[in-house]
């Protein structure tokens, strides 16, 4: 399989890297493993302009970030590991930007990531 991780944490060399280097390590013995760190893209939050829900076809986002990019690489994947640090009990806000990715998409399609 090709599994993508997804590292949430702001730190690419912090715990949740190091925990994720140990996943990422047992996997690897029997699958393609490729990381992507939420550090290195660029996710604006969503405007709530709706411009999206108005496209079925493909990704409508007017903002032009990394999102769909993050989105087209979660959809090439077999499966998709996140892995996300707490802070204050929420998500980090990196671990919110990916949640956004998938909500800045078309209906059809974002109904696609959440099954
Ligand atoms: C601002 C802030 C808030 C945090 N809030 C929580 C929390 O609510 N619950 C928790 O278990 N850990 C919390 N932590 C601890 C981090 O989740 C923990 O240190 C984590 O290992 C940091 O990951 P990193 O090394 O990849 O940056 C918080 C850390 C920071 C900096």
């Amino acid at each position: 399989m090709n599994i993508l991780t997804i590292l949430g944490s702001p730190r690419k060399k912090g715990n949740t890297a190091g925990a994720l280097d140990m996943v990422e390590q047992e996997l690897s013995g029997w699958h393609q493993v490729e990381r992507l760190a939420l550090a290195s893209v660029k996710v604006n939050g969503c405007l709530g302009c709706e411009a999206c829900q108005k496209v079925t076809d493909r990704p409508g986002c007017v903002q032009k970030d990394d999102a769909v990019a993050v989105f087209e690489r979660m959809m090439a994947a077999d499966a998709v590991n996140k892995t996300v640090i707490p802070f204050c009990t929420t998500p980090d806000a990196l671990g919110e930007d990916a949640r956004t990715a998938a909500r800045k998409l078309a209906g059809d399609i974002s109904g696609v990531l959440r099954q």
